[in-house]
């Protein structure tokens, strides 16, 4: 059985005493619920991360993971963080390829690959992100490419390591835009990247990755998204910075 996600990402938003009011805010909300069947995490940057892990204590299913990590294991390599040190302060997720860092830090699928094998290597589970910009989709060419990010980043490694990861299929357009994918768009790319995930490892491999969608998801519109078949959760920006709104789209399954 694959796992149901609510990922939220904070991007670089939020100073410490707004961050500790969000996390104490979402640690009450939830103990309140029974969310037992789906996972939370929060991913703030970096500088949260202890903060944040030690207000999240052992509430149950929710978890600590992290915006990003280094391609390299340790050593100088300023200004870099690496998943032994994220393991280290407790985060258990962390996101990987996100289209910002793409886009903005020139991260290329080979990249990728090397973050994911750090973050497997200690324990992690890498959220590796995927999807297409507005041109691609105009173009109607998504489907080949968004495959192709995952041949280039994922498809080297073995069934093992694969069956750890969680993919999260974001359409550039529809990030921060308030331009959401609608439910059959999203449950179709969903479905076509589950089958290239089942040709290269295998139906049931496959079917136990979970794919989250990404991209304007907000408590009006998680519950449809959600109810398709192939859409295990979501990955959540602007949503997962206010906590009625982020506890509202982890009870949307
Ligand atoms: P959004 O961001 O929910 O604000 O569109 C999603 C993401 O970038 O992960």
């Amino acid at each position: 059985m694959r796992k149901k996600i609510v990922a939220g990402n904070w991007k670089m938003n939020l100073t410490f005493e707004e961050g500790q009011k969000l996390t104490s805010e979402i640690v009450n909300m939830l103990k309140d619920e029974n969310i037992k069947d789906v996972i939370a995490v929060l991913n703030p940057p970096f500088v949260h991360l202890y903060p944040v892990k030690k207000l999240i204590g052992d509430t149950p299913n929710l978890f600590l993971g992290s915006q990003n990590c280094s391609d390299k294991a340790s050593g100088a390599y300023t200004g870099e963080t690496s998943a032994a040190m994220l393991a280290s302060f407790g985060a258990t997720y962390v996101i990987i390829g996100h289209s910002e860092r793409r886009e903005y830090f020139k991260e290329s699928n080979q990249l990728l690959t090397e973050k994911t094998k750090q973050a497997l290597a200690n324990g992690l589970t890498p959220i590796f992100c995927c999807g297409e910009p507005l041109e691609i989709r105009e173009a109607e060419t998504h489907e080949a490419y968004v495959k192709q990010q995952l041949t280039e980043s994922l498809f080297d490694f073995s069934p093992e390591e694969m069956s750890k990861i969680v993919i999260a299929y974001e359409p550039i357009w529809a990030i921060g835009t308030g331009r959401t994918a609608s439910s059959d768009q999203a449950q179709e790319m969903h479905a076509a990247l589950r089958s290239h995930l089942a040709s290269k490892f295998g139906k049931e491999l496959a079917d136990n990755i979970s794919i989250l969608y990404g991209g304007s998801a907000n408590p009006g519109n998680a519950k449809d998204l959600f109810s398709k078949p192939d859409v295990d959760g979501g990955l959540i920006g602007g949503a997962s910075l206010k906590s009625r709104d982020f506890v509202e789209i982890v009870k949307s399954f």
